[in-house]
């Protein structure tokens, strides 16, 4: 059911030449920590044909250096400072990728975020939701419990909402999840993980890992480490950040997907989105298992029936988490109209 999706074959698949169709990825925050190591990649994968990046600052050097890979895209970089900078990057995009605004630093948690980012991502939602309303919009930017719900307001506002196009990135979850079981069984496989991205929000569903066996200890200690994993690295860096190269890595690889879906193939992913999952709880988005086509979300699928006991205590408490962020995004919405 996952198999497409370990390192091996995303390696074969990046290097892959059946290229479907003319696809421009727009990248908005392109000159960061992420946003260098994501251009890159997006630059080494051929169904990418054209790159808008943008940034505040230092984009053009972005540009240029990504700019001689020998791959056939186009690339153009733009800053604050050129007219229309935003717009030229946006138009024509069919995906734009959302990592700009600030780190942690040791201590913090996403929700510290929440002051700066909240409005550099409505800022950038609007400009989105003005220049390439049909694209699909691909949140990395944290808290991503909220500026999902952000970005999701502007384009009511604007009238362009469509719940199938707008994307909480969650991959990196799925990508420690699997890295971290893989230490422990010596080999890759693909772990859901599902909720939100952020503590205990985060829900690694072990229990859908064929064959793993995990002891009480050892199942709380690898959860609490998916959850907490992205501290690991703020830890690590010292003040300097927090993960940019493996969630460039993630990051590619969820827009490889959707790039995937857009020419034809039928895709499995899981993402924060928009669902009626939880609306009894009052909840709109959640991260779940979804089926990509060319227009983003095609069908969302149920949970699993056989998540534990254990899984299914994780959601109840990550429910009121999550709508707590989720009322925080739309609240800052109605609140600087
Ligand atoms: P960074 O500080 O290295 O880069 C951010 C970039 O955004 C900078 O180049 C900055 O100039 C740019 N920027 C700021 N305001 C902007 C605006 N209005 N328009 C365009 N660009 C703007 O930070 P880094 O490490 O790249 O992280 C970016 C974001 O990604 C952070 O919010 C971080 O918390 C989040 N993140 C999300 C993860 C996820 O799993 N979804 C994982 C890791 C980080």
């Amino acid at each position: 059911m996952f198999a497409s999706r370990n390192a091996v074959k995303l390696a074969a698949r990046a290097f892959s030449t059946s290229v479907a169709s003319q696809s421009k990825v727009a990248v908005l925050g392109a000159a960061g920590g992420i946003g260098q190591p994501l251009s890159l990649l997006l630059k080494a994968n051929p169904r990418v044909t054209e790159l808008g990046l943008y940034d505040i600052v230092n984009t053009p050097g972005v540009a240029a250096d990504v700019g001689h890979i020998n791959t056939l895209s186009k690339v153009e970089g733009f800053t604050a400072k050129d007219q229309d900078g935003l717009k030229k990057a946006l138009q024509g995009a069919e995906l734009v990728v959302i990592p700009a605004g600030v780190p942690r630093k040791p201590g913090m948690t996403r929700d510290d975020l929440f002051n700066t980012n909240a409005g550099i991502v409505r800022d950038l939602a609007k400009a989105c939701a003005e220049h390439c309303p049909q694209a699909k919009l691909l949140i990395i930017s944290n808290p991503v419990n909220s500026t999902v719900p952000i970005a999701t307001e502007v384009f009511k506002n604007a009238g362009v909402y469509d719940p199938k196009k707008i994307f909480g990135v969650t991959s990196l979850d799925l990508v420690r999840a699997s890295r971290f079981i893989g230490d422990k069984i010596g080999k890759i496989v693909d772990v859901p993980v599902i909720g939100g991205h952020a503590g205990i929000t985060i829900i690694p569903l072990f229990s859908q890992v064929e064959g793993l066996s995990l002891t009480t200890e050892e199942r709380d200690a690898l959860t609490d480490r998916v959850q907490f994993g992205g501290d690991e690295v703020v830890k690590a860096k010292d003040g300097l950040g927090s993960a940019t190269l493996s969630m460039a890595y993630a990051g590619a690889r969820f827009a490889d997907s959707l790039l995937r879906a857009a020419s034809g193939e039928s895709v499995l992913e899981w993402a924060f989105i928009r669902t009626d999952m939880f609306k009894n709880k009052g909840l709109e988005f959640f991260s779940t298992y979804v089926k990509l086509d060319q227009d983003g979300v095609k069908e969302i699928l149920p949970l699993p029936e056989n998540i534990s006991e254990y899984e299914k205590h994780l959601i109840q408490k990550a429910i009121p988490e999550l709508k707590k962020s989720e009322t925080k995004g739309s609240s800052f919405v109605a609140n600087s109209q």
